[in-house]
């Protein structure tokens, strides 16, 4: 969850890293530092909080290096402080190394080195053994030290390594923590993702795991684990470096609201041919698969679990087969009742988050055919399935997930609309209608977005409170569990997701004069039960918030306050109805004064366990 950069070349390595870092801060951002190959020895710069505190301190510096690694941190071992930040130096100050992972026998390590070769340590990090380990192995040659060193560690990491008595070589390994190189001329790069490197390269080395990576300035080599070397496809970047810039927004997230009409429309056309046909390019998924499946599990994290709580919704009413929904910390471990008749659907943005990565190998394992709804190309998640349903949101900086969870939402449409048609079970007209509404999403999108004066109203009334209850029956409960989250992470009000009907089980015994409770009723067949349950709230004093169709009058009536989303099919509601919520999330945390696109203790990649 943290973000390395490292550069070997002719220009000014100082500012390449800082400005790479600066774009890989999403990943984390407790605390941050820089190695640099200064006058015959490293400089090592790093301090606690944003990247800007490093920037600070050595402005005045005028660094003249041409090679270094950076890092900008989210704490696992060791909270953050000066100390604990990277780059961490080994005890005689000639290497030093960058980490994104965890090293999982790092205590065991450390009791060797401080035994077999009297090594003191001074930070609480797992990451000084590495450096500690590589000075132990170091023979004459950093590559053996660092495959050495390498061999004797368990978990997962992406490393930087520098080393003062190779002042021209910057090594790199990868091990289940995202690494990308950079290909320039005179100039060769490592990141922990693309946006790092857009402004210097577009050629890009996508390193597999357990794969190191030896740079010069005129040469990169990509080894195995057995030491072989091995050679790697360029992948070349088309997007557009502003595409991870705030072109003028307050915030990313606010940036990544606005440019969800573009993105669900680019997911849908991207599969949408002819005659309404969905295409299943580069999919090999056949008719035969489809039709042997007997169940689906949708296994996510965070915001994208909450998109596969719509898809079991969607795919169960569409393609009329029994889907599971399950976070994928808990999957991984519950030895689930998975076979070769299993579709297994993992749902990432970042495909690069770790516990969604290994249930989706144990899935794998067991047989399953895994089918990924992924972001990022040639991510983790993507490289490991067999099958790929791209999002087309282009890059998501903010750490509050807005446009990859709409772009997920299409995707489960399309792959249920797809799975329906395949097996018979929806009828050819049924199957237009649901394209066409699909067709008129990204419009009605853009009407909702034009009411942001409305909900930045309901925000100034909302922002205060410290806790909120998001309640909603059928499609809507997805929807709530999501607009809940967004709340809770960037304004850090206590919020609480549930369905309508279970809060007469327990839930309702915290309401009381003035709770708020936000009642999603976009439901036509459950819109008279929802107003059930929003008197059933009122009658104990909550001022609630309703959100409902249109022609659905009556919710004005019986809500503090109303915000109606266009008409549109029960099914597809969830595309609407989550970009009020967004937005109100967005203006109360911003009236609040939080660090929206950086909220506390959060990043954007979560990389660890
Ligand atoms: O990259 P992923 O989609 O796998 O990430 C999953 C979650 O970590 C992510 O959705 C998280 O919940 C977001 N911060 C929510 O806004």
């Amino acid at each position: 969850m943290c973000g390395i950069v490292g550069y070997v070349g002719d220009q000014n390595a100082c500012d390449i890293i800082i400005d790479g870092l600066k774009k890989l801060e999403y990943r984390g951002y407790d605390s941050s530092g820089i190695a640099l190959y200064e006058k015959g020895e490293l400089e090592i710069h790093k301090y606690k909080g944003r990247i800007s505190n490093l920037e600070d301190a050595i402005a005045d510096y005028n660094f003249k290096s041409t090679i270094g690694i950076g890092h900008t941190r989210w704490a696992t071992h060791g909270e953050p402080s000066d100390l604990n930040a990277h780059p961490h130096v080994s005890m005689d100050k000639t290497i030093a190394v960058v980490h994104n992972g965890i090293v999982e026998n790092f205590v065991e390590l450390k009791e060797w080195l401080i035994k077999e070769h009297g090594i003191v340590f001074t930070s609480g990090t797992d990451t000084e053994v590495i450096a500690h380990l590589i000075q132990v192995c170091y023979k004459g040659d950093l590559t053996d030290a660092v495959f050495e060193a390498v061999d004797k560690m368990r978990g997962a990491y992406a490393l930087g390594v520098v080393c003062s008595k190779e002042p021209d070589k910057l090594i790199a390994v990868r091990k289940d923590s995202p690494l990308v190189v950079g290909l320039g001329k005179g100039s060769n790069f490592i990141a922990s993702d693309i946006p790092a490197l857009l402004k210097h390269v577009r050629e890009i080395y996508l390193i597999e795991n357990n794969e190191t990576v030896v740079l010069t300035k005129n040469k990169v080599t990509l080894y195995n684990a057995e030491r072989q070397e091995v050679k790697r496809e360029v992948f070349h970047v088309t997007w557009d470096a502003d595409a991870a810039e705030k072109e003028g927004y307050d915030h990313f997230m606010l940036k990544e609201i606005h440019e969800q009409p573009k993105g669900i429309l680019k997911t849908l056309t991207r599969r949408l041919g002819e005659n309404n046909e969905i295409n299943l390019d580069g999919i090999t998924m056949t008719k035969d698969d489809i039709e042997s499946f007997n169940k689906v599990y949708i296994v996510a994290c965070g915001t994208a679990y909450h998109a596969g709580m719509v898809g079991k919704f969607i795919i169960e009413k569409l393609a009329k087969i029994p889907v599971e929904i399950d976070v994928a910390s808990e999957f991984r471990y519950r030895d689930p009742f998975v076979d070769d008749k299993t579709l297994f659907i993992a749902v990432s943005q970042s495909g690069e988050t770790l516990d969604t990565l290994a249930a989706l190998r144990e899935a794998k394992r067991k047989g399953a055919r895994v089918l990924s709804i992924v972001n990022v190309v040639g991510s983790s998640v993507a490289r490991e399935s067999d099958d790929v349903f791209y999002t087309w949101a282009g890059p998501e900086i903010a750490v509050a997930s807005t446009k990859a969870y709409t772009t997920q939402l299409m995707c489960m449409y399309l792959i249920a609309l797809y799975m329906g048609k395949t097996k018979g079970c929806l009828p050819i007209e049924e199957y237009t209608r649901y394209l066409e509404e699909l067709k008129e999403i990204p419009d009605k999108i853009k009407t909702i977005l034009k009411q942001e004066k409305v909900i930045q109203n309901m925000a100034k009334e909302l922002y205060k409170r410290e806790q909120v209850f998001f309640i909603g029956r059928g499609a809507d409960v997805g929807v709530s569990y999501e607009g809940s989250l967004k709340l809770k992470e960037i304004s850090y009000i206590n919020s609480f997701a549930i369905a309508a009907g279970e809060l007469k089980h327990g839930t309702i015994a915290l309401i009381e004069q003035d709770t708020l409770v936000i009642a999603l009723a976009t439901q036509d067949a459950l819109f008279a039960k929802m107003l059930s349950n929003i008197q059933e709230v009122k009658a104990r004093g909550a001022y609630v918030v309703g959100f409902a169709k249109e022609n659905n009058k009556e919710m004005g009536r019986q809500a503090n306050q109303v915000f109606y989303i266009p008409e549109c099919m029960d099914e597809i509601t969830p595309l609407l109805s989550v970009i009020p919520l967004q937005m109100l999330a967005y203006y109360i945390a911003k009236l609040r004064g939080c660090d929206i696109d950086k909220p506390k203790n959060l990043a954007k990649s979560v990389t660890v366990e």
